[in-house]
């Protein structure tokens, strides 16, 4: 069964039809790229799988269940966690603090019983530590641990908000735009955290990306949308040498 599955999705803004009637399906396991030019309705898609805008039409399915209509703390407890296309993070905060409060959508309900320090709370907490910490480790942030995240340079600050979407321990994760405002280096240090996240975690990602390379570099399948809808799905060297894509993109 597909991970994710987007039946006929559609969502206006006005008279702007920002998506229409998007299907696709996502493989357990898979980097799933959308690509498209400025406007195509990328973020949009985004923000209606993980709920943040309801549909007006079409429906999600993650793992065969329809999350079409259920709030988006659910969709998050259901293994779904994201990134912005602008970074969204507590700056005042440290890099490890903000991990932590990712791992939030994990922690029990038991408003009372954290009043007193427990020992399954205090269980509970090394956990979260412990994974915070295993993720501060693949990333390769150890360097930035307690470093406040507006006192970092932005290419870390793309790591650390990746990391605070794996510190839920999603099923599946979108990352938007992941390599925008990186340099050709932390580019492609991007797209090794990027399979990273899938070979050493088991995570499926989908991806919004304008680096061709990166796309070519890090997808087994790529979407390319323009104006709302669905131009092409298929491997990437396929769909960027596909004449409706280009014509897309030149005419955008
Ligand atoms: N909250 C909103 N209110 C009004 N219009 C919106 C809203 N969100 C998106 N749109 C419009 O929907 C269309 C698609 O926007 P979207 O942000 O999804 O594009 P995108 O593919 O992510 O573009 P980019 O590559 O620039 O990030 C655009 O015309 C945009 O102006
Ligand atoms: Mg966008």
């Amino acid at each position: 069964m597909s991970l994710l599955q987007t039946h006929r999705l559609a969502r206006s803004f006005g008279g702007i039809r920002a998506v229409r009637d998007v299907s696709l399906t996502v493989e357990p396991g898979e980097i799933f790229t959308i690509i498209g030019p400025n406007g195509a309705g990328k973020t949009t898609l985004f923000n209606l799988i993980s709920r943040v805008y309801d549909a007006d039409a079409g429906q999600v399915l993650l793992d065969g269940q329809d999350i079409t209509r259920v709030p988006p703390h659910r969709v998050a407890a259901l293994g779904v966690a994201r990134t912005f296309q602008n970074i969204e993070l507590f700056e005042r905060s440290t890099v490890l603090d903000n991990l932590l409060v990712g791992r939030h959508c994990r922690a029990r309900a038991a408003p009372l019983s954290e009043l007193f320090f427990t020992r399954a709370n205090r269980r509970a907490e090394v956990a979260h530590r412990d994974k915070v910490e295993q993720i501060i480790e693949l990333l390769d942030l150890q360097a930035h641990r307690d470093t406040t995240v507006g006192a970092l340079a932005y290419g870390v600050r793309k790591v650390v908000e990746i990391g605070r979407a794996l510190a839920a321990e999603p099923r599946l994760v979108l990352l938007d735009e992941p390599s925008s405002g990186l340099n050709a280096e932390e580019t492609e240090d991007m797209s090794f955290w990027i399979r990273d996240i899938r070979d050493d975690l088991g995570i499926t990602v989908v991806l919004i990306e304008h680096d061709m390379r990166l796309v070519d570099l890090v997808s087994d399948r790529v979407l390319a949308m323009d104006r709302g809808a669905v131009l092409a799905v298929g491997a990437p060297a396929q769909i960027m040498a596909d004449a409706r894509v280009v014509d897309a993109y030149l005419g955008g």
